[in-house]
């Protein structure tokens, strides 16, 4: 199944009511798309416990539970039956060496890993280095009107079959407002989209996500 995740980041509109901001869009069903939010790390366990298998978490570290403080340890997350999460994200870069060690620990702990990249060099490296899914999200076009499908269907294509190669996904974001972006995603190869204020800022969420996810 395709997915789509909105990564509610950490905007004002949100933090005040997170669990309300869900719930209003919990209900909506998509036969194309799994529907899933990558919520605020102070908000994981509350969230996660309100609504089951329906939160990722939105960057996750390599340590272990112990004394690492300000961490999020996968372990933790698992614990709370939050088996996801970003990794890497435009907003939250991390070291390439960390990248891959993380990748390496989630696979041996059924953690399911998006790893974020903002070209395609990236997706070669994260995606031969054992990434299962990857999104790609070109930085200049996050937050804004310009889709990805609609600026770089050609980096998408290829990127498609990079991944396909080695038996990995590609989701892409940054820019997704419409359901045309959604549908040329689709259609250039994408397995799914990866989306933040094409719903967060939408003037009502639940209609933008019940378009968008073409239900
Ligand atoms: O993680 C999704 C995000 O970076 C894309 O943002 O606002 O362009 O959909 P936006």
């Amino acid at each position: 199944m395709l997915q789509f995740i909105t990564n509610l980041k950490v905007y004002d509109n949100i933090m005040k009511e997170p669990a309300q901001f869900i719930s209003n869009l919990a209900g909506v069903k998509s036969s194309k798309f799994q529907i899933s939010f990558a919520v605020p790390a102070i908000n994981l366990e509350n969230l996660a416990r309100l609504f089951p298998g329906k939160i990722k978490a939105q960057h996750v570290d390599l340590n272990p539970p112990g004394p690492y403080t300000g961490s999020i340890p996968m372990e933790a997350l698992l614990t709370y039956g939050i088996n996801g999460s970003l990794l890497n994200h435009s907003e939250k870069r991390i070291q390439s060496e960390t990248i891959t060690s993380i990748i390496k620990k989630a696979e041996s702990l059924n953690f399911e890993l998006v790893v974020c990249c903002e070209n395609l060099k990236e997706i070669k490296l994260y995606s031969s280095a054992g990434a299962k899914t990857i999104a790609y999200e070109p930085p200049e076009l996050i937050g804004g009107n310009i889709s990805v499908s609609t600026a770089k269907p050609e980096i998408i294509s290829e990127g498609v079959k990079i991944c396909e190669n080695v038996g990995a996904s590609l989701l892409v974001g940054a820019g997704v407002k419409t359901r045309a972006d959604v549908e040329l995603s689709i259609k250039l190869g994408a397995q799914g989209i990866l989306i933040a204020s094409g719903i967060t800022k939408a003037s009502d969420p639940k209609s933008a996500l019940n378009s968008l996810t073409l239900s």
